[in-house]
């Protein structure tokens, strides 16, 4: 990975914790484990999915109201699905008629997001996918995801695959320049032969960062981005999907490279009806340690529901999550891997000059860290700014070894339960 890369996506990455949002016409049928992938898990025709569309009128759609949630949470950029495998956009397209402004609701749906995250603060991210059910030039027959791939019926439909790709170009260049400076473009998904240039990605990035030379943009167009010299469109970040990878995102040479987790908050992306397989808070402020104490980010889903409304459930988790980072928050912001192996109990992240410890396995009340690389100024509780106690044990030497950081935590019935984070100044 180079080092240009790696500056571009810096913002992004220090950051942290991010919101995805999946919203389309799929929240209507919201159904569990199809959701967005309805029209090709069931083989939806164009005809039938109609129906939905003709039925689009988030009534209640009020990106204010997501982004304050967004923000509440501790959540500092978001991303929207501005088109996703079906080929509904949510916004004002010149190159076609399938799109929000043309349903009942009448409006250009990311427009309004984007105004709304970006005067809260948020870093503004948009999802375009390259796939596309609805367009007539996009490959059916044969595919491997079309709802059309079986039906013999779109055998000789004769697409222009080079129409297609003008279009999703064409988009692409709106999507970049009809809304202001767009921060992350993240582009979704390479699969089969449809990768890399067969989307003419090095054409599109160019175009892209021409438009916008600081736009940080996802590994989803194809090619690595771990190897050395990574293919001009492989993208400033890598995107491991519902995992956190062991040891981070790193290249082959095993340094660490910018890397986000996308993770849904139930068992879907899309609004599901049935779905009540929440996450815990507790598990999701665990998650997002992990993933800075490897150096990645967290970014987090929510599906509004066809009428525009974040399911409560989901708000209740993100506003828990929020209690947490408001006390905690800087030991995720701006932070990352620490010089230390990952300790038996817990996690360890590193800011500027401070070395965060996140007790989340923690049986005793002393911590004990030999071999510890940096030189330590003083020790407080993060979450209410006290002070502890750094004094050793007389006879620790016989059994710990030697250069021994020692820290005397909170006793447990005022530890908290899901991560205590104790503050090392450094020098
Ligand atoms: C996948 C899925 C998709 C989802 C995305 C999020 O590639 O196709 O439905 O939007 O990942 O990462």
């Amino acid at each position: 990975m180079d080092l240009e890369r790696i500056k571009r996506a810096k913002p992004l990455m220090d950051r942290r914790f991010g919101m995805f949002i999946h919203w389309g016409l799929y929240a209507i049928p919201a159904r569990d484990s199809r959701s967005e992938w309805i029209r090709s898990v069931d083989m939806v025709t164009d005809e039938e999915y109609q129906r939905y569309f003709d039925a689009f009128n988030p009534q209640d759609y009020d990106p204010k109201a997501w982004a304050r949630l967004a923000k509440k949470a501790g959540m500092k950029y978001a991303v929207l699905t501005t088109k996703h495998h079906d080929g509904f956009c949510l916004f004002d397209s010149k190159y076609t008629d399938f799109k929000s402004t043309n349903t009942k609701i009448g409006r250009d749906l990311v427009k309004e997001y984007v105004e709304a995250f970006r005067s809260e603060g948020i870093m503004v991210g948009l999802y375009y996918s390259l796939l596309d059910w609805h367009h007539p030039d996009y490959p059916a027959y044969g595919d491997a995801h079309h709802p059309m791939r079986t039906n013999e019926a779109f055998k000789d439909r004769g697409e222009r695959f080079d129409r297609y790709i003008e279009y999703l170009h064409n988009q692409v260049r709106e999507l970049l320049t009809n809304y202001g400076k767009i921060d992350i473009m993240w582009f979704d998904f390479h699969y089969d032969d449809m990768t890399g240039e067969k989307w003419e990605a090095t054409k599109l990035i160019k175009m892209a960062r021409e438009i916008n030379p600081d736009l940080i943009i996802d590994d989803r167009l194809g090619g690595d981005i771990r190897v050395n010299e990574p293919v001009y469109y492989a993208g400033d970040f890598g995107s491991p999907e519902q995992m956190i990878p062991a040891g981070g995102v790193r290249d082959y040479n095993g340094n660490p490279i910018p890397w986000e987790t996308c993770m849904t908050l139930n068992d879907n992306w899309g609004y599901s009806q049935r779905d009540m397989n929440y996450k815990s808070s507790r598990n999701v402020i665990r998650m997002l340690v992990e993933c800075v104490s490897k150096g990645g980010n967290l970014i987090l889903n929510v599906g509004p529901d066809a009428r525009g409304n974040i399911p409560k459930k989901s708000i209740e988790i993100l506003e828990s999550v929020g209690e947490w980072m408001r006390l905690n928050g800087e030991s995720i912001y701006e932070c990352g891997i620490a010089d230390y192996e990952k300790p038996e109990w817990g996690r360890i992240t590193k800011g500027k000059n401070a070395v965060y410890l996140h007790l989340i396995d923690q049986n005793q009340d002393t911590i004990a860290m030999p071999n510890f690389p940096y030189k330590v100024k003083m020790a407080t509780r993060l979450s209410d700014g006290s002070t502890l106690s750094m004094s050793e044990p007389w006879n620790v030497g016989s059994y710990q070894g030697e250069n021994i950081v020692f820290v005397h935590t909170p006793a447990f019935p005022v530890m908290d339960e899901i991560d205590e984070v104790i503050k090392l100044e450094i020098e």
